[in-house]
């Protein structure tokens, strides 16, 4: 399963990028309003220049006309510019007209297995369930991926890759991992969480408390 960042914090990804594990970046509109007076293109470019993989830049218009205007347009501005529309009609829309002019998309706000199979046969890219307000309704987020697997399986013409989405926490990574999601999209803090425990922190601990006893 490959990891993405899910930020426009250019801090937060060229920290990530850093280490080797990053293969891709998501942004939506709030991302890119929390990094205050931020340029849309001139985020998504650096973007890009700072992580060679797929960079989801996100709509705004709900019509596929207006998507479609959007989505030309934010592709235009690097190659691994993908698309983000959201799982509705308008945006099957879309995602058929971008993906016949060669543009990938990514469809985001999946909620259930139905529109992410919609989405891979209009031509999807990416499929992006978000596990983690699936999981903030009381439902099980991690059974939509292993939905949607199943059912993607069932297609060999399906080449859609399912993103794992709304990540709150390291077990999110693990689920999605297991259930069979191509990619995991996490917060910064969420990566860096994965990578602690207190035992690997003692562990260190000692062996230079040891190593210091050396004579
Ligand atoms: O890109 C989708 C992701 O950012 C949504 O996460 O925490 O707003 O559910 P969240």
């Amino acid at each position: 399963m490959q990891l993405y960042l899910d930020t426009a914090n250019l801090e937060e990804i060229r920290e990530a990028a850093s280490w080797g594990v990053i293969s891709g970046v998501t942004t939506n509109p709030t991302l890119i309003v929390r990094e205050r007076g931020a340029d849309f293109k001139t985020t998504i470019s650096a973007i890009a220049d700072l992580v060679d993989g797929p960079i989801s830049a996100e709509t705004i218009s709900l019509d596929a006309e207006g998507m479609i205007r959007e989505g030309l347009e934010y592709a235009a501005w690097h190659p691994n510019v993908i698309i983000k529309v959201p799982s509705t009609t308008e945006g099957l829309k879309a995602v058929a007209h971008l993906t016949r002019k060669g543009i990938r998309t990514n469809v985001t706000l999946c909620f259930n297995a139905t529109q992410a199979l919609m989405a891979a046969l209009a031509g999807a890219f990416i499929i992006s369930p978000f596990v983690g307000r699936i999981d903030d309704s009381g439902v099980d987020g991690s059974q939509l991926i292993r939905e949607i697997v199943a059912i993607y399986k069932q297609d060999t013409t399906i080449t859609t890759s399912i993103l794992a989405a709304s990540i709150r926490h390291p077990r999110h990574i693990i689920e999605a991992a297991i259930a069979g999601a191509d990619i995991a999209s996490c917060p910064f803090k969420v990566l860096q969480q994965a990578m602690r425990h207190p035992l690997t922190d003692r562990g260190i601990e000692q062996f230079l408390a040891d190593w210091q006893t050396r004579t």
